[in-house]
């Protein structure tokens, strides 16, 4: 755990003495499918966030109350028995649009009980609360919405419980905050546990913030120049949330990985990324966009209408491409500086009725 002493604030400005936190989501600039197989790929923070509050409750219980989804639920944790059951429930017992919340509090309270003082107990560890979360972006459309949800919901667990600890058992030297490669870390263990085979893109992104680049399912800070950092900076994305997806990632990287042609595409793909990582041009970025669009289309995960949005992209901003798993979902737009130009793209964005258009940069993590 990072050193730096638990400060335990509560920040919510009203009466109801929660805490509050949030999270950004995500997209992959480049190189989203050829990842799962080890290749590269460039993912960035984008600040469309997760907000969520925590706070402490009377009777023995954790509530969960999802708002976007319209979902509540309730784990008893009176005894230690129930609270041991919790601990080791198997994940995929659950419904599943809770399942990553519940995951997350699953996993931040055994990560939590390991790394905490031997002598402190179960029972004391584990305080009643109420978690609710919200959505800035809408969910399953490939914007990391489950990572965000799932790291907001480990700020806000471990930060409860941790200014219990210390309420309750001062003066204790061994409780500290979480950092963000331990937050990541558990948000990983939450993918893999509910979908096997998951890369690292989703979860490291939300939690380490900025952009990233993401190599044999690992990622070195070190990798990506400063030049190339500040660059990106200056970019502005338009994000379209393009239709909903007939094929859910599972399913997708599934279809990719049976694809005879893919280690050929998936080379390409890294070509396109080594180019990238010298550039400094933003025509010349937004090109390189249309040829990672075309590349994944080799791959059947295009879709028509995601292939007019790309037009359109190419048309009124400096290029485009779709972000995430494909099959529907989102695409990316990168704009110029031209607001008239935006106004035009937005205009016929509309026209052909997408599901929603969001506008955003890169999100550091403070
Ligand atoms: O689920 P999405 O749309 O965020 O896509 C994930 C990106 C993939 O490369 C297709 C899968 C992965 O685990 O990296």
């Amino acid at each position: 755990m990072k050193n730096n002493d638990f400060n335990g604030n509560h920040d919510c400005n009203s009466d109801c003495n929660c805490i509050l936190e949030q999270s950004p989501s995500k997209i992959i600039l480049f190189g989203e499918h050829a990842v799962v197989d080890g290749y590269p790929a460039i993912s960035m923070a984008i600040d469309l966030k997760t907000h969520g509050t925590i706070k402490k409750l009377e009777s023995k219980k954790i509530k969960v109350n999802l708002e976007d989804l319209n979902e509540e639920i309730e784990i008893n944790i009176e005894t230690e028995e129930e609270i041991r059951n919790f601990l080791s429930l198997d994940i995929n017992t659950i419904d599943k649009n809770v399942k990553y919340v519940v995951c997350a509090i699953k996993n931040t309270l055994n990560y939590l009980n390991e790394n905490t003082n031997p002598d402190v107990n179960i029972n004391d560890l584990i305080v009643p609360f109420e978690l609710t979360l919200h959505s800035e972006t809408p969910v399953s459309c490939g914007l990391g919405s489950s990572a965000s949800a799932v790291l907001t919901t480990i700020k806000l667990v471990s930060k409860l419980l941790g200014s219990e600890l210390l309420v309750r058992l001062l003066p204790s030297e061994d409780f500290t905050s979480l950092s963000n490669l331990e937050m990541a870390e558990i948000a990983y263990s939450v993918e893999k546990e509910i979908q096997g085979r998951a890369s690292i893109t989703d979860t490291y992104t939300v939690s380490m913030g900025g952009i990233l680049e993401i190599t044999n399912n690992e990622y070195d800070p070190n990798n990506l120049n400063n030049k190339f950092v500040e660059f990106i900076k200056t970019c502005n994305f338009l994000i379209v949330y393009v239709e909903e997806r007939s094929r859910k990632t599972a399913e997708l990287v599934q279809e990719v990985g049976n694809n005879s042609k893919k280690d050929e595409i998936f080379s390409k793909i890294g070509e396109i990324i080594l180019k990238l990582k010298t550039c400094n041009d933003k025509v010349e970025f937004g090109n390189l966009m249309v040829q990672n669009h075309n590349l994944l289309k080799e791959l059947n995960i295009s879709t028509e209408k995601i292939d007019q949005v790309i037009e359109l992209g190419s048309k009124y901003g400096l290029g485009a491409k779709l972000t995430g798993a494909g099959g529907g979902g989102c695409a990316i737009i990168l704009l110029d500086d031209d607001s008239l130009h935006k106004k035009e793209l937005i205009d016929n964005l509309k026209k052909i009725s997408v599901k929603g258009i969001f506008e955003c940069k890169m999100y550091l993590e403070s």
